[in-house]
């Protein structure tokens, strides 16, 4: 047994924060401000939204349809809450961003675990056929999550537009998390899901965030964004009160990562990028265990069924490597076997971790 474990399994980065963001803080403590996010700032936060997405995709969407909210989980909670039929199901594609299957009970609802399909390279597919049969049992809200945390997929155009065809026709809504979207590595458009057509912006409440990309989700300040007249409606006599949920250092945050940290955020993909490839070699180099392809956030998931690894291979890896993953599990029935390694971390740190896990792999056999 390892004393010391090298954290693999919370979605936070090694990386600081950027220097915008830090002077944030500084000047709040130095000036002893502290209180609540005057109004001129939620605006600023608000537009700072609205003008990144339309920077880095194209997606025009007015500042007053942005609210602030402390979370993307808080976001999930609005949608399920306010936006589908009291009582309905909530379809969620697994494997899953681990909460997802936790905050639907929460809210005394089913959850529709959908496993998706997996491909001969280790690519994950959704399940189109079993969504749709989803919401013809009954099923409100289909929770989608591009970047996909945890297998790490972009998802097209084209596979999107399937998803888009199902919802529609079945009248449905979807929550649309895109969270990751700051950190797509490989050379793929992040498209945000209602930006597509109007079909989408009629169905879909997105959350996305600066959490991931700029490193700073202890900070509390997420992004519901609204696409439609009707939704903004239903939520009118909300927003006021959505808007005093998040605190000062990170109304500021949000601004000062969105307009002042691109060239940050640029050198992180950079390096995630490196450590992604790092990542793909030495795991060749693991025999039995394989890896699905990276192609946005800082999330690996790994394939272990072959090892058939006592205990599941969480557990394995802690106890033999001194690694700490979440078990595939945590993830839904679909991640039975599997193991979910978040990689935003120094690479010689990454490359000792992977140096140990090969280590306990060989010595089992
Ligand atoms: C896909 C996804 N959604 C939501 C979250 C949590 O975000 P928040 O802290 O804003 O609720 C995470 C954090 O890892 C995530 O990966």
């Amino acid at each position: 047994m390892f004393p010391d474990a090298i954290g693999a399994f919370v979605a936070e980065m090694d990386f600081g924060v950027p220097p915008a963001v830090a002077e944030v803080v500084r000047t709040a403590a130095d000036s002893q401000a502290m209180g609540y996010l005057p109004m001129a700032d939620r605006a600023a936060a608000k537009r700072a939204t609205a003008d990144w997405l339309a920077r880095s995709f194209d997606w025009q969407i007015p500042a007053d349809n942005v609210h602030l909210l402390p979370d993307v989980l808080s976001v999930m909670r609005i949608a399920i809450q306010r936006f589908t039929p009291p009582g309905s199901p909530v379809i969620v594609p697994t494997p899953a961003y681990m909460p997802f299957l936790t905050v639907v009970p929460a809210l005394d609802r089913e959850v529709i675990e959908v496993p998706s399909l997996l491909d001969d390279d280790g690519r994950y597919h959704l399940d189109l056929v079993a969504i749709d049969a989803a919401f013809a049992a009954g099923a409100g809200l289909l929770v989608l999550c591009n970047p996909w945390n945890p297998v790490g997929r972009v998802l097209t155009r084209d596979e999107l537009e399937a998803v888009a065809e199902v919802v529609d026709r079945r009248g449905g809504r979807v929550f649309s998390d895109e969270i990751h979207a700051p950190l797509v590595l490989d050379d793929l458009p992040h498209l945000p899901y209602a930006s597509l057509d109007e079909r989408t912006a009629g169905h879909t409440i997105t959350a996305v965030a600066a959490s991931k990309g700029w490193n700073i989700p202890g900070l509390k300040c997420g992004q519901m964004l609204l696409s439609n007249d009707d939704d903004v409606a239903t939520f009118a006599p909300y927003a006021a009160d959505a808007g005093d949920t998040v605190g000062l250092l990170g109304g500021r945050a949000v601004v000062a990562a969105y307009d002042e940290s691109q060239d940050w955020l640029d050198d992180v993909v950079s390096y995630l990028r490196g450590n992604r490839d790092l990542l793909v070699t030495m795991v060749e180099d693991i025999p039995g265990l394989r890896i699905s392809p990276v192609e946005g956030t800082y999330i690996a998931w790994l394939d272990c069924r072959e090892l058939d690894l006592p205990g599941g291979p969480a557990q394995f890896f802690r106890r033999e490597a001194g690694v700490a993953l979440t078990d595939g599990t945590m993830c839904g029935e679909a991640g039975d076997g599997f193991a979910r390694f978040i990689f935003a971390m120094p690479r010689p740190i990454l490359r000792d971790a992977l140096e140990r896990m090969r280590e306990a792999v060989l010595a089992r056999r």
